[in-house]
């Protein structure tokens, strides 16, 4: 049977850096579409012989993700890309499809006593739809989260006052913000210069109490998961979601 589809329509299309467009959407019928925070949605759109099915992360932050009446998503610039050149050329108004949610990068039933949530550039989103149910859940378990996010230089930031809003609000919750190539000007104390998995590595993540989400750029992915079954973590405390690119 094949998939239902949603048809939804563009509201606002953003530049908030230069190299990412924040997109909001909303849903033209009454049919119910809710999600689990983390999950993403799959667009069909316009393909020369056949539509190309694009996926992004729901970056939403809001209380409810029942029955929703619309939702975000944040785009990076991929030089060449189809659905790039579609998505950041798109005028508000504009009607595509979706199928979906999908996603298994949500929140687990119950809290370990460490979890770390390392994302790379727009892997970073699904995180930001989780930080409502982090408030709650932290206010009922006993738990520290890591929030780790890996971006070039400062003008790549965003969403960083939504997840330093919380970290301030939550004091079990923290945000680290990881720079590859060039650090704000004074850091601050959550700032780091390096990768992510540098500051993974300093906060001993410990393979018999923590869980670890990784999210966004393939490489990193690979490479984080890598580090941590040097340090002798099961693959069912580290949960990926790579944004492997599509054949078609
Ligand atoms: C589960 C999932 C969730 C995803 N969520 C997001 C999201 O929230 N935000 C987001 O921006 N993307 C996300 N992606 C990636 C997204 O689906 C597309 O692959 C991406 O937007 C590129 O599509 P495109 O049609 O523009 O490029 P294509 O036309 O598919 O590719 C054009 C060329 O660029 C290369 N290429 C494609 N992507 C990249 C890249 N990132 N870096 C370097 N080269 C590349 C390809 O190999 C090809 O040569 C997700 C992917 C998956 C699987
Ligand atoms: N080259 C550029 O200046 C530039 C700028 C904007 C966008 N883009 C292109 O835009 C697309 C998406 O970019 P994006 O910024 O959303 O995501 P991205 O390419 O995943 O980059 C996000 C962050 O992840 C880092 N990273 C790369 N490989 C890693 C690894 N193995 N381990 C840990 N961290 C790693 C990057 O650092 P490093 O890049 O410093 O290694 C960067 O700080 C890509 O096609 C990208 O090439 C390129």
């Amino acid at each position: 049977m094949p998939l239902p589809a949603y048809k939804v329509r563009l509201t606002a299309n953003d530049a908030i850096t230069p190299s990412v467009r924040r997109l909001e959407f909303v849903f033209e019928s009454d049919k119910p579409f809710s999600y689990t925070p983390g999950q993403f949605v799959s667009f069909l759109l316009p393909g020369e012989e056949k539509p190309l099915k694009r996926s992004y992360s729901i970056g939403s932050l809001t209380e409810s993700t029942r029955d929703v009446a619309g939702f975000e998503i944040v785009i990076a610039y991929v030089d060449g890309g189809r659905a790039t050149e579609f998505f950041f050329n798109a005028e508000p108004g504009l009607i595509t499809e979706i199928q979906g949610p999908f996603g298994l990068l949500v929140m687990p039933e119950t809290l370990p006593r460490r979890f770390f949530l390392v994302g790379t550039g727009t892997g970073i989103a699904p995180y930001r739809t989780m930080l409502p149910e982090i408030e709650k859940r932290l206010r009922e378990e006993d738990c520290e989260i890591h929030l780790l996010f890996g971006i070039r230089s400062p003008e790549e930031l965003f969403y960083g006052d939504d997840f330093l809003r919380y970290a301030q609000d939550n004091e079990r919750f923290h945000a680290h913000f990881c720079y590859s190539r060039r650090l704000p000007e004074p850091p601050a104390p959550h700032d780091s210069l390096g990768y992510v998995q540098q500051r993974l590595s300093s906060l001993n993540p410990d393979p018999d109490t923590d869980l670890v989400y990784l999210c966004g750029n393939p490489k990193m992915v690979d490479d984080v998961f890598s580090l941590l079954q040097e340090k002798q973590f099961p693959t069912r405390q580290v949960k990926r979601e790579k944004y492997v690119f599509s054949k078609f």
